[in-house]
């Protein structure tokens, strides 16, 4: 049994805030861009070089994340000004972490509203009987339709908003618990429908197959763009959670489950995809709708298939909602504590300003793309680079690992680790940025 924590302000519970801190991680990274992203760069060989990273380079900046978070007790911006030495500007890297939210933000809430209307679809039976390519034309119908994508984008925020206004403890954590093992189940379902369709093997070929001639330099960023993404770290939103974890919880232990959990969604969800891609003879690099282009051919040829369709879309829909709030919970705290307004006024300036910038992603594809880009390749690697530099250059060895081992356990791999996230981790991140940054340029 876990302790229950003495002050309100914390997780109640080990469960507890493993769900919270999935709840943030799994979402429509994993569903979403995840399959979209190793279908961009050729399947299997990215897909080895993803869980490199994730194991080598996330996992522990995810424990860097947590452990300053609970060090200071306080969210990303103050959590810097609490522990940085004083008149220093670390608290910067706090003030970047909030706009990288608010930027994921404004293009997460229209594929979560997509993901909404595909709900309504399925359930109208609009979806029912369509071939390949009338799926396909339904979904390109949709995203270059600004006005549906507008309406449903703000349905997402909204429901975004309440959640935010009314606090985020009690109810999305519980319904995290309840919620989550479901999507499991139904991935699973779907996965034994797609891999016995006529010509999955190719797909699970692709998907499980290296190839590393395929390997792009750019590919080498876009996986570790798509690990940071997933698992919610490199802008502090990880560390806010570390701030509610109690002392007597293990950090390492927890970081480890979270990114497990997180990958196993990813892949699942890549193993339901490829199949039906090849199957469908569907481009698997065709960018932002691949999962919207596939999954309702797959209903289409179940049993029951409109019901899982609805069952599926509204948990991805609430998938999408615990990340999101996560995700607008950061910019509210800050412009509470900044600017010392209420949390009401707060979120209704920050659900504003989101519109505004959505808004934009869904009049230009192009914003949308660049949007996604950036956050996720520059600004979420540049953050993680300078979280990793500050706990172990500006802060001194004996203090982390105390935080790591609060709870009594030693961490023997501690001395890895550290010599990971001192040297390794920064000079691997700054490499890749270098390249891809040289590719660019050249082109
Ligand atoms: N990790 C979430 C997903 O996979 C998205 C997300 C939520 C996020 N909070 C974040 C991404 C903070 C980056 C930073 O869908």
């Amino acid at each position: 049994m876990t302790p229950k924590s003495s002050s309100p302000e914390q997780f109640s519970s080990k469960l507890g805030a493993i769900a919270a801190a999935a709840g943030s991680a799994m979402g429509l990274g994993n569903v979403w861009r995840f399959p979209y992203v190793v279908g961009e760069h050729g399947g299997a060989a990215f897909l080895l070089l993803y869980v490199f990273f994730t194991i080598v380079i996330s996992i522990p900046v995810l424990v860097a994340e947590f452990s300053l978070g609970r060090m200071a007790g306080k969210p990303v911006t103050a959590a810097f000004q609490f522990l940085q030495p004083k008149g220093s500007k670390w608290h910067w890297i706090g003030y970047a972490g909030v706009l990288t939210a608010f930027l994921i933000m404004s293009y997460y809430n229209i594929v979560s509203g997509w993901t909404l209307y595909y709900t309504v679809a399925s359930g109208a039976g609009w979806l029912s009987d369509f071939s390949g390519a009338e799926v396909q034309y339904f979904f390109q119908g949709l995203a270059s339709d600004p006005v549906r994508c507008i309406i449903w984008m703000s349905v997402m925020l909204i429901a975004t908003a309440i959640v935010v206004v009314q606090g985020v403890s009690g109810g999305i954590e519980k319904y995290s618990k309840i919620l989550t093992p479901m999507l499991f189940i139904l991935i699973i379902v779907m996965l034994v429908r797609s891999v016995t369709l006529d010509g999955a093997l190719n797909g699970l070929r692709f998907y499980l197959e290296p190839d590393f001639s395929k390997l792009t330099a750019r590919a080498v960023f876009d996986a570790l763009g798509q690990s940071f993404f997933s698992l919610s770290i490199g802008m502090g939103t990880m560390m806010t959670y570390g701030s509610y974890v109690s002392r007597k919880q293990n950090i390492s232990g927890m970081a480890a489950r979270v990114a497990a959990l997180d990958f196993f969604i990813a892949f699942l969800a890549g193993a339901v995809i490829f199949p039906c891609v090849f199957a469908f003879g569907i481009n698997p690099g065709q960018g932002t709708g691949l999962v919207f282009v596939t999954l309702p051919n797959i209903f289409n040829q179940m049993p029951f298939g409109s019901i899982f369709a609805i069952i599926f879309f509204l948990l991805l829909v609430v998938a999408a909602l615990t990340s999101s709030v996560s995700l607008l919970e950061v910019v509210v705290a800050f412009f509470k504590s900044n600017f010392h307004i209420g949390r009401r006024r707060a979120t209704v300036i920050a659900s504003l300003l989101t519109f505004a910038v959505g808004v934009a992603c869904a009049l230009s594809t192009t914003v949308f793309g660049v949007i996604d880009n950036v956050t996720a390749n520059i600004l979420m690697p540049l953050g993680a680079f300078f979280i990793v530099i500050f706990a172990t250059w500006i802060l001194p060895t004996d203090k982390l690992r105390a935080e790591v081992e609060a709870d009594g356990q030693k961490l023997k791999i501690f001395n890895v680790c550290y010599f990971l996230l001192k040297y390794i981790i920064p000079a691997v991140i700054l490499l890749i940025f270098a390249n891809c940054l040289a590719n660019w340029l050249m082109d």
